[in-house]
């Protein structure tokens, strides 16, 4: 089954998808809120009549506000940075510059461009990939933020968004490539959204009601992968939240995080994924145990 894909991001939760899309139908709830939204990979694959976008992360939500306000400059700025990678890996292997046609743009990109090469072209692209990103985003325009954004997750390792690239690696902009494919699409889908950016703890009570279904994905406890992480007191007020919930909600979490269970007690069913591909720390062929945490009814 092939999904929706705007970027890399670290715990995305693709392989998921599957039982996610499970027990939101058999909730029969319509209104969906993404509290955690990341990547929007799960509000891009769910279908419900309405649906919230919410990270706290501003420049996620910048992202998303640009692909469903003006979608048209972005894919140009992507289909840009493809084109000059090409023609960078081009000038530096054959020697000239020649004018490339998509599909042997998305040849080249296939076989493997390094990040600093296309950073050629790119000087705020390097500029960019300092740590703290929001600061060298002072200044550029809401598109060029949402550009950089997408280029810095799908580049960098395991997509990060602030490590380097590495010279050999594969996939970079690969995602990219893609990415334009989709883009039609996924603007289609985020143009029906409403983008909120708020803290969790604002944005439950004010969604909360009979009709809605919270999927919830925090951030993994000691990993460090956002600006906005999480300790012990952040899962408590999630639990607190929960206790007295109107709507229906699912939470994944790591069921290996004996930290996390003494918060939330046994959850609801825990299910085991093989890893396919490798990633971020992980190993590929291992397994790892998801627990879902749910007030829906199994069926
Ligand atoms: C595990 S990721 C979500 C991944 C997402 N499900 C996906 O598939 O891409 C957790 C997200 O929670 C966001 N976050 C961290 N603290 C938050 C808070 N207090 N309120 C709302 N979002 C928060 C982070 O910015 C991060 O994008």
């Amino acid at each position: 089954m092939t999904y929706l894909r705007l970027m890399k991001y670290p715990g995305t939760k693709t392989t998921l998808l599957p039982e996610i899309r499970n027990i939101l139908r058999n909730s029969n709830r319509h209104f969906l809120l993404d509290v955690f939204g990341g990547s929007g990979l799960v509000a891009l694959n769910l279908h419900a009549k309405r649906i919230v976008y919410n990270d706290i992360e501003e420049e996620l939500v910048n992202l998303f506000k640009v692909i469903q306000e003006r979608p048209e400059s972005l894919y140009q700025m992507l289909e840009a940075l493809l084109k000059s990678a090409g023609e960078n890996r081009s000038r530096l292997n054959k020697g000239f510059s020649g004018s490339f046609t998509r599909n042997e743009v998305t040849n080249t990109m296939q076989r493997g461009i390094p990040a600093r090469k296309a950073e050629y072209k790119m000087p705020e692209a390097r500029q960019f990939r300092r740590t703290d990103y929001r600061e060298s985003s002072e200044g550029l325009s809401m598109e060029k933020r949402a550009y950089y954004t997408i280029y810095r997750f799908s580049t960098s390792f395991g997509g990060m968004g602030n490590t380097y690239a590495t010279t050999n690696e594969k996939s970079t902009f690969r995602y990219i490539s893609k990415t334009l494919d989709e883009f039609p699409r996924i603007a289609e889908t985020v143009k029906k959204w409403k983008i909120e950016n708020l803290d969790f703890r604002e944005l439950i009570p004010r969604y909360d009601s009979r009709d809605a279904f919270f999927y919830l994905d925090p951030p993994y406890p000691g990993k460090g992968w956002y600006n906005h992480n999480f300790d012990a007191g952040d899962f408590e007020d999630i639990r607190t939240i929960l206790e007295s919930l109107k709507g229906k909600y699912l939470m994944n979490l790591n069921a290996e995080d004996t930290n996390l269970a003494q918060i939330f007690g046994k959850p609801t069913f825990v299910k085991r994924y093989i890893n396919q591909n490798g990633g971020l720390n992980v190993e590929s062929g291992s397994q790892r145990l998801k627990a879902f945490y749910t007030n829906v009814q199994r069926i």
